[in-house]
């Protein structure tokens, strides 16, 4: 969807955080209009107002994953966070052997080890390939079985694990890595990954970069980074090959038909998505999700996408006209808003806390890594701020 002008500027000056913040990756602060909902909802609770129109959030939040996702309405679901979605697919699974990177967020990762903890699958760490990283030459060639945590998770790499490992039933990865910023190829994997279930942790890159989610079969994202709609948001969006073949084993009283039949038996479940719901979520929630996701639709994922990308290409060239380190991908259709800057060993937390001191806000991986990330509100002066910082540091 594309919009004129006007809607992108209204879109813009809803947000108010300062010139300096650079952490979407960690949290995207809200926007005006989604902290109003917030308070409205509240007030209205606080007023007594039915329970019911309250909830009636729920139904406006998921028509808008449904329009923004291409999923159909009936197979989405809101949940409360990405580790719960994921938590959710991963004990619903088929037994058998799961593969994902082990350098995928901790999310991605403790809800297939609690699951094959409960017996439920394997979970086989994603193995080395040698196509490099963004140019960085990191990994070297051929099929290792020691990953580098800033290899990407390309549809070849998967393709020469599956061969290995064909009793695989699900490959999970993020949409864009949290770490190292680079965007998969959801398509590429889809490929690769045939009859299998993919399982997507979007919340790195929905809602500003445009891709194929209906290449998942399960896309789980919460809505308080990239999204702006603050903690306690998010969803879940299933194909029609996830739910014939999920078990919804962690859902509860709302996943099921008859849920005000108190007779103490077990319920049939929902079709579609909803039978995952655990019980009735909050409407805060679910309104300020509904007003996060119709503010994207007002200015369209392209405009905020092509925002993004302007400053993020801007970013990097003066980072390397610096002759600054880059480790996030150099290509625009290898990366969303994340651009990490490489430095010496032991010397990043010196410099994360000069960003800090003057006034930018961005996150410290390990010593060596700074990772920033930039929105469509991002202006050239936050940029200008960085460099400033590390021409005084470099
Ligand atoms: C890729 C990825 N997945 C999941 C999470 C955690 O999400 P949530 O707090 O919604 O569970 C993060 C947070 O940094 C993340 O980067």
């Amino acid at each position: 969807m594309t919009a004129g002008p006007a809607a992108g500027d209204e879109y813009l000056a809803s947000f108010s955080e300062p010139v300096g913040y650079l952490n979407f990756g960690s949290y995207g602060p809200p926007s005006r209009p989604v902290v109003e909902t917030i308070t409205r909802l509240a007030t209205q609770a606080g007023e007594g107002v039915p329970s019911s129109g309250l909830h009636a959030e729920d139904e406006r939040a998921l028509a808008a994953v449904a329009r923004l996702t291409g999923f159909d309405r009936s197979a989405v679901a809101l949940t409360s966070s990405t580790s719960l979605g994921l938590l959710q697919i991963a004990f619903g699974v088929p037994q058998g052997r799961v593969l994902v990177s082990t350098a995928e967020f901790p999310s991605n990762l403790y809800a297939w080890w609690r699951a094959e903890e409960a017996g439920r699958l394997t979970v086989q760490p994603l193995p080395a390939q040698g196509s490099g990283f963004g140019g960085s030459g990191l990994a070297g060639p051929g099929l290792a079985s020691e990953a580098h945590p800033l290899d990407p998770v390309t549809p070849d790499r998967v393709a020469a694990a599956l061969e290995l490992f064909p009793d695989t039933v699900a490959v999970a990865v993020s949409a864009v890595d949290f770490r190292t910023g680079y965007r998969a190829d959801l398509v590429g994997l889809r490929a690769v990954v045939g009859d299998r279930l993919l399982i997507v942790d979007g919340i790195q890159g929905f809602g500003v970069i445009e891709a194929d989610w209906t290449a998942a079969d399960a896309l789980v994202v919460g809505g308080q980074k990239w999204l702006r709609a603050g903690w306690g948001t998010g969803f879940v969006a299933l194909s029609s090959r996830a739910l014939a073949r999920l078990r919804p084993v962690v859902s509860g009283w709302t996943g099921v038909e008859g849920v005000t039949r108190y007779d103490g038996v077990p319920h049939e479940l929902l079709p579609g998505a909803q039978r995952l719901s655990i019980t009735n979520g909050s409407p805060f929630a679910s309104g300020a999700l509904a007003t996060a996701l119709e503010q994207v639709e007002s200015v369209g994922i392209s405009t905020i996408e092509g925002l993004i990308e302007n400053t993020v290409s801007t970013f990097v060239n003066r980072l390397e006209v610096g002759g600054h380190r880059v480790l996030s991908p150099r290509s625009a259709h290898e990366r969303a808003g994340i651009v990490v800057l490489g430095r010496p060993a032991g010397d990043a937390a010196a410099v994360h806390a000069r960003l800090d001191s003057a006034g930018i806000t961005a996150t410290l991986h390990g010593d060596d890594r700074i990772r920033f990330s930039v929105h469509a509100t991002t202006t050239p002066a936050a940029i200008d701020a960085v460099m400033t910082v590390l021409g005084e540091t470099a």
